[in-house]
């Protein structure tokens, strides 16, 4: 039962998701389906929760309308990349619903929760409870004047509301007031044994030490009960009867969704639910990132403890943050590479990013994503090692055998590194140790070459053509093993390889231990490339993208088009800009947007077609003082001559406004500069 962590569906995903939590957990599941065990491998949609709904009142449109729009862009950018859950759901689905409100139901029926009642904030105008989130107000700590009930983002400090200084409804900008309110708690305090039990002296040795340290600092300082109901009205409704506007606490609703969407499929499947949940003989295994920790280690593990029949995580492997270009990924300040970008911009080249990101991996420590890398990693190690070994040994035995593998001894020592190779993943991915996975997996294609290089059949195939065959039989096996080998960190790619040899997908164990894994006399298919080289210009324009986005950041008005080409002074000089007056206007006939103006330019006076009609009135701009670009190139428009160019700008509600000089003792002809 491996699990990954539901994503919120309040924006698309982007490589920190992919590095640190569903790219390793894909290679993990396909690993663990390549041995032969039964997986089920699930993820869906968080579409609950107050990020959704923040993110629907800024657009002004309903939670339903954010969830359904990212859903649909999340769950296709994982297909996309080959992410291969057996289902991927969402929480706001029937089935999710009912197993979370009959989850909460045995827990209020076994007496788990305690009921509490506190002063929590309340918007009057509004009629709602406020979540931390919906009051702003000064930090104590810094003075920032827009710090949230949960935050202050300028220190970084975490508040409680009742610290903010001059506390405000989001809603409505009032005041709110305290009022009481009862909610249902979880006591995480009595679970302490049992977790200290589990974790601190039964996982010390196995768990990564990022998440032991985590869940033994928490530990530690002591739990609290922690409320599983929240006044809000987007969520699972709390089915009790006395419980109006209250919904289930989205921590409490969307670690069930792993349930709920287990439940989805193993009703399609014919599979029965509880074999992966609730059997002994199964293992649970939760991929998330480390801000997930505390949920997925100490408040979900009490919940299903307290509900009595599930099993505990055998492990929880919890990945630090992917930076990219040394700065913080960022939703807000689109400070990203978006996946379902990242498909359009490199189409077919999916197991480029999935190579590239696993191995930066962010496993013990914070990683950095660089465009720079990611060509390196593409051009020097998929197309120069991988890509080329492969091409090669393809290549030749189409020369010299018509696509036949030669003749060679099936006890040549060289087949050795294809077992180890296929061991050594195997114990390093069993460790959730994904880079060294990949690793040897490259040490592999990294020995081909290697052996190619010194073997030289291109030469020996003249005078020793025993020899060329035994080199390229032996090419061909380990073309094959890599072919095999790649495909949990390299779907794409492996699913392409294993046609070009015209083989079968094995199991691990066959390609850990068999000496041949493609038979002298075996006809391989027509060769295709598999990697191509990145050249500069494609990643100089992904670099322009996020240079792009670091200026967008600066501007202090969001309609404001960016910057056009720099120009020099003497560009500018050429450009002659006056004072001028209106002296007539008239409209156009048969033209709704123009106006025939007469101006008085100080150096002549002069016709002017202005495309201004929708905005002013002939008699309401006569008299005005302009400015004009004076040496424009005459242009006929509608048959008259137009000699010059108004300067005008556009108000936020579209209309045109005249740039105009601040004072009327300026003359008419004076130059502006
Ligand atoms: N939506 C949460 C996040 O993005 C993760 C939820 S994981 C689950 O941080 F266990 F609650 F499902
Ligand atoms: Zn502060």
């Amino acid at each position: 039962m491996i699990t990954a962590a539901l994503p919120y569906a309040n924006g698309p995903v982007h490589i920190g998701h992919l590095a640190g939590v569903y790219i390793p957990a894909d290679v993990y599941a396909r690993f663990q389906r390549r041995l032969g065990k039964d997986v089920a491998f699930i993820c869906g949609s968080d579409e609950h929760g107050i990020p959704i709904t923040i993110r629907a009142k800024k657009e002004g449109v309903t939670p339903q309308d954010i969830v359904d729009k990212y859903h649909g862009i999340i769950k296709k950018s994982f297909a996309d990349l080959g992410i291969s859950f057996d289902e991927y759901s969402r929480t706001t689905s029937p089935k999710h619903y009912e197993t979370s409100q009959d989850f909460f139901k045995v827990l209020y029926e076994k007496g788990k929760f305690t009921e509490e009642v506190s002063e929590q904030y309340f918007d009057e105008q509004a009629g709602e409870f406020l979540a931390d989130r919906y009051i702003v107000g000064t930090c104590p700590n810094c003075g920032n004047e827009n710090a949230y009930g949960d935050q202050c983002e300028k220190c970084g400090s975490t508040l409680s509301p009742s610290e903010l200084i001059n506390p405000k409804s989001m809603l409505s900008g009032n005041v709110p007031i305290l009022k009481d309110t009862k909610n249902w708690y979880l006591p995480l305090n009595e679970y302490e044994d049992f977790l200290n039990e589990w974790i601190i002296e039964g996982h010390k040795d196995d768990w990564k030490p990022n998440v032991y340290g985590q869940v033994k600092s928490w530990l530690n300082d002591g739990l609290k009960p922690r409320a599983m109901t929240r006044d809000l009205n987007w969520g699972v409704p709390v089915p009790l009867p006395d419980a109006e506007g209250k919904v289930l606490y989205v921590w409490f609703d969307a670690p069930i969704g792993y349930i709920s969407f287990t439940k989805e499929w193993a009703e399609k499947n014919g599979k029965d639910w509880k074999d992966y949940w609730q059997s002994e003989g199964s293992d649970l295994v939760h991929f998330i990132g480390k801000d997930n920790i505390v949920f997925h280690c100490i408040i979900f593990p009490a919940m299903m403890k307290a509900h009595g029949d599930y099993i505990m995580p055998k492990n929880v492997p919890a990945f630090e943050f992917l930076n990219l270009e040394n700065d913080k990924i960022s939703t807000s300040r689109n400070w990203a590479v978006w996946a379902h970008e990242y498909v359009e911009d490199f189409p077919g080249q999916q197991d480029v990013l999935r190579y590239a990101l696993l191995s930066s991996a962010p496993e013990t420590k914070d990683n950095n994503f660089t465009w720079k890398d990611f060509q390196t990693k593409n051009n020097s190690e998929l197309v120069g090692i991988f890509g080329n070994f492969i091409n090669r040994v393809a290549v030749l035995i189409h020369k010299y055998y018509d696509g036949v593998v030669p003749q060679g001894d099936v006890n040549s020592p060289e087949l050795k590194e294809i077992n180890k190779a296929a061991a050594e993943i195997s114990g390093f991915l069993d460790n959730y140790e994904f880079r060294n996975a990949l690793s040897a997996l490259m040490n592999l294609a990294r020995f081909g070459n290697q052996y190619l290089q010194n073997e030289e059949p291109w030469k020996t195939i003249k005078d020793n053509p025993e020899k060329a065959a035994q080199s390229l039989f032996v090419g061909a096996q380990i073309a094959v093993g890599l072919a095999q080998l790649c495909e949990p960190f390299m779907p794409f790619s492996s699913e392409k390889l294993l046609n070009m040899f015209n083989v079968e997908k094995k199991s691990w164990s066959e390609v850990e231990t068999q000496s041949v894994l493609i038979e002298t006399g075996h006809k391989i298919n027509e060769s295709s490339l598999l990697f191509s080289k990145i050249e500069d210009n494609v990643i100089e324009a992904q670099v322009q993208k996020l240079e792009d986005t670091k200026q967008n950041n600066k501007k202090t008005n969001p309609n404001a088009n960016p910057m056009k080409e720099e120009i020099t002074f003497d560009d500018f000089t050429k450009i002659d800009l006056r004072t001028a007056t209106i002296l007539e206007a008239e409209k156009v006939e048969k033209a709704d947007k123009l106006l025939k103006l007469t101006v008085d330019t100080g150096v002549d006076v002069r016709t002017v077609v202005s495309g201004i009609a929708e905005s002013f009135t002939p008699e309401e701009i006569i008299g005005k003082q302009v400015m004009i670009l004076l040496n424009l190139a005459p242009r006929k428009i509608r048959g008259i001559e137009s000699q010059g160019m108004l300067l005008l700008t556009t108000k936020p509600d579209g209309k045109l406004s005249f740039v105009t000089p601040d004072d009327s003792n300026v003359e008419n002809g004076i130059e502006i500069g």
